[in-house]
């Protein structure tokens, strides 16, 4: 089968906030410019975003900001990172607005803006509960009308990266409608491809969130970074994970038991349902584990909207009250819903520097390799991402690496490739067709997702990581046993759905072999076996590498540490 090349300036693969921003940059730059996406670009998962997009709009400087995410990330963000992203916030907004983007106001006109967890102001500018959306649909729009080209539903399977040279040359990727193979070389590619949740059974992230990009750069001998950070968000709605977001607490949302009690008291003192991300999910889990859960099963609590009343309901959280009427039946103005922690957010990924470059090592770049957004591990969240810093992240440093990019493209070589270079994902889509075995995607898949849910979750320690180790391994060893229903080569979405979970399995093994390793508890990693950060010790960022059998070696790299001492950190 003959594959084509086709040739480009730039390749971004994803189409969220990150990719179409980064997009508009290059194009608006004179670039020649694609955007390959799984799924159309609206579908992207930035779209789920609710909350909000964090910026110090009111206060005298970014101080504050950038002191509170430090704190979130406990002490693990690299400062460089969180001090551009502070500073460059307000100036985001603004860039947003004149875009189009129609943000939530207050009565004197100025951009309204809502109380998030972990945060000494409210900082969170919002529109309603749609605040991804709304900034995904302005984006794509100008992306859209500076000209960049947008291929949906094209899976992108493989890097072109030139070892030796330590250059990425462009992506090997398949037209899902015919699968037919193209190589799309070009002096840069930028990887935008979103988180990696859906390793976990109970989880907010949207289907596409398998993690491609990160076990297709991994697959390289590249490293990815900080992988056993998952954020668990407070509150999923029960039994799907589905997003409820953070703004209902923001608005004013109480967390409540089987006795009725705001249990955060025991937690948070302080900031109550408004403590950071780890604090408040490891509270409800723990009341739901110690028999104080509700609903049939008692595996939920309480999220109770009700003092709000309809009118702030529904002016301020209507995406959320329509979910939970149409997932359990009930309705927030009325009754209280049933929620509990839910895979939200990847801290760890690609490792960049600060102007997204990927990194080969801790401290060398590849060249002509960009990443932004939850793929990426800039490290501005370090363990623990603070509420609606995600929706930041992705935007500012979207932008920042098409800025980059347009910096530095005329020193980076166009090196022409050939067709040899698509061998390897033709090999591995030809084999997923073909293979015979006796092993169903779905139940593997449900499989990891469950035992990572119940040994890698929320609460870890060495015997349960451990056993999840040995259960990846023998996951590993059945997938080369697969088979699939559909062998046709039109729209083959078990094909897909194959490949997806191979990458699963890779990224899988970091997220435990990190966690292994890391013998404290710090932000989202909390080991019940090591209860305390331990600064002396592991006060660095993993860097994981895999080899051709699945094996992770580790290493370490080094905190950026600016103006803020790590300390206490209480809420
Ligand atoms: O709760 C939320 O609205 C989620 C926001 C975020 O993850 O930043």
């Amino acid at each position: 089968m003959s594959v084509e090349i086709r040739k480009y300036d730039v390749v971004i693969v994803g189409a969220g906030l990150a990719g179409c921003a980064a997009a508009r940059e290059c194009q608006m730059a004179g670039l020649k410019t694609v955007v390959l996406t799984k799924v159309h670009p609206l579908r992207s998962h930035s779209g789920a975003a609710q909350g909000g997009i964090n910026a110090a709009l009111n206060e005298a400087d970014t101080t504050s900001h950038e002191f509170d995410t430090v704190k979130g990330s406990d002490y693990l963000g690299d400062q460089d990172a969180i001090e551009l992203m502070c500073q460059k916030a307000p100036e985001t907004i603004r860039w947003l607005e004149k875009m189009g983007a129609v943000f939530s106001r207050n009565e004197d006109g100025s951009i309204a803006q809502r109380p998030f967890g972990g945060q000494s102001q409210p900082r969170a500018c919002f529109a309603k509960d749609r605040t991804g959306l709304i900034c995904l649909q302005t984006i794509y729009e100008q992306a859209h009308r500076a000209g960049v080209e947008f291929l949906d539903e094209w899976y992108v399977g493989d890097l072109v990266y030139d070892n030796a040279t330590s250059k990425v040359n462009g992506v090997v990727a398949c037209n899902l409608r015919d699968t037919q193979f193209a190589i799309f070389n070009a002096k840069v590619v930028m990887f935008a491809t979103g988180g990696y949740g859906r390793t976990y059974k109970i989880n907010s992230n949207a289907h596409a969130n398998t993690g491609d990009g990160l076990s297709i750069v991994a697959r390289h001998g590249l490293p990815l970074e900080d992988m056993e950070f998952v954020q668990f968000h407070p509150s999923g709605l029960a039994g799907s994970g589905v997003l409820m977001s953070e703004a209902a607490r923001g608005e004013g949302g109480h967390l409540l038991n089987s006795n009725g009690e705001r249990f955060m008291s025991k937690y948070a003192p302080e900031k109550m349902e408004l403590a950071s991300r780890d604090v408040v999910s490891r509270g409800i889990e723990r009341e739901i584990m110690e028999g104080r859960g509700v609903g049939e099963k008692k595996d939920a609590v309480y999220l109770d909207v009700r003092h709000l009343g309809e009118e702030k309901i529904m002016e301020r959280l209507p995406e959320l009250r329509d979910l939970a009427l149409a997932f359990l039946g009930q309705d927030m103005a009325k009754e209280p819903i049933m929620i509990r922690a839910t895979a939200h957010y990847s801290m760890g990924g690609i490792p960049t520097d600060i102007n997204c470059h990927v990194k080969k090592n801790p401290t060398e770049t590849v060249t002509g390799f960009y990443a932004a957004g939850e793929c990426a591990c800039v490290s501005v969240h370090g363990a623990n991402r603070l509420g609606a810093n995600s929706v930041l992240e992705a935007v500012l440093f979207g932008r920042h690496a098409g800025e980059n990019i347009v910096k530095d493209i005329e020193a980076i070589a166009m090196v022409d490739v050939d067709e040899s270079s698509a061998d390897k994902f033709m090999k591995e889509v030809d084999w997923v067709i073909a293979t015979n075995g006796s092993e169903r995607v779905p139940a593997l898949r449900a499989y990891l997702q469950e035992t990572m849910t119940e040994n890698a979750g929320v609460f870890r320690d060495e015997a349960r990581l451990a056993k999840q180790k040995e259960i990846i391994k023998e996951i590993r060893k059945r997938y080369q046993n697969i088979r699939i229903d559909d062998s046709s080569r039109l729209f083959n979405t078990d094909m897909q759905e194959a490949i997806e979970l191979g990458h699963m399995i890779d990224y899988a093994a970091f997220i435990v072999e990190g966690a292994l390793a890391r013998k404290e508890s710090r932000g989202a990693q909390y080991r019940e076996d090591y209860q305390s950060r331990d600064d002396a010790n592991f006060l660095y960022h993993t860097y994981a590498t895999m080899d051709g059998e699945g094996n992770i070696s580790l290493d370490k790299g080094a905190v950026s540490i600016g103006k803020f001492q790590p300390e206490a950190r209480t809420y």
